[in-house]
């Protein structure tokens, strides 16, 4: 759980205000709170260069990341910073080390990068044209400071999975996913992919930003294989922070075409 530890509470203003609204007035300072903290892990040079970087700070770690602008997965996205601070924050519970971790839609690899500088065996995948990028990013801030130099790959959602990430000889611990669920065709590709990536012991760890109607079905078309935990919410981001084991159950197959309407 991302502590979020409350100053507000002044008792004069608790006096005042009726229980629910104070609960609500709370929640939503300790989310601003919260989020400046994480924001503030964000440091943008003002140096203007033509190489255009951002850096971060997890796991006492500066982390340059190289963005290219012309597509989604070439900048950092808020749902990524929330997911590191997360993993760094609670690294106890989460312990990355040696732990087999696999990120999907890792885009310029934050997230990857920051599970294996907290020692994690991590395999950053994306689509081929974002290899390059990832590949550069990862390289230049995991080199000599991980445990595990993590692997880049390509996982395109849906495609030759039994190939490319045979069950048999892939065991993660961990998913990791940020902002992966927007208004793209590959929705019922994404759920074959987590669906294929997780046996029952694999936990993931999803951070999902609410856009629009179609994001809120594929969460409940989620759950329908997955149990899902809300680990943490932040409204003023519309971000949510997932945890998520397969069901056990035999019965959660995925549907058939009909039911894939829903995302198109
Ligand atoms: C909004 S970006 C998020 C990137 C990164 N996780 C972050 O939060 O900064 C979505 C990511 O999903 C990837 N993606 C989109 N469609 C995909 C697909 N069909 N197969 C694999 N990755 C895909 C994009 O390339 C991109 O990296």
């Amino acid at each position: 759980m991302i502590k979020k530890t409350s100053i507000y509470s002044h008792p004069l203003i608790d006096h005042l205000m009726e229980p629910e609204v104070q609960e609500e007035a709370r929640e939503d300072h300790d989310d601003k709170q919260v989020v400046s903290e994480i924001m503030a892990r964000c440091f943008i040079p003002t140096l203007v260069t033509s190489i255009s970087w951002e850096a971060f700070h997890f796991v006492g770690h500066e982390i340059r990341i190289t963005e290219a602008k012309d597509c989604y997965g070439a900048v950092v996205w808020p749902s990524a910073l929330v997911l590191c601070y997360f993993l760094e924050t609670n690294a106890k519970q989460y312990n990355m080390v040696d732990k087999n971790v696999i990120e999907i839609g890792a885009g310029t690899g934050l997230v990857s990068i920051v599970a294996s500088l907290l020692g994690a065996r991590v395999t950053a995948t994306d689509l081929p044209e974002l290899l390059g990028n990832l590949q550069y990013n990862i390289s230049c801030n995991t080199k000599m400071k991980c445990k595990h130099l993590p692997q880049v790959k390509e996982l395109s959602w849906g495609v030759a999975l039994d190939k490319n990430f045979p069950r048999a000889s892939n065991s993660f611990d961990y998913v990791l996913a940020a902002d992966v669920v927007y208004a793209h065709p590959f929705l019922e590709d994404l759920l074959l992919t987590f669906d294929h990536l997780c046996k029952e012991t694999t936990i993931v760890l999803w951070a999902m930003k609410f856009r629009l109607e179609k994001e809120n079905k594929f969460v409940d078309r989620f759950k329908e294989l997955f149990d899902l935990e809300e680990v943490s919410s932040f409204p003023s981001l519309n971000i949510k922070l997932y945890k998520a084991v397969k069901k056990k159950s035999k019965e959660c197959i995925i549907s058939s075409n009909e039911d894939m309407e829903v995302f198109r």
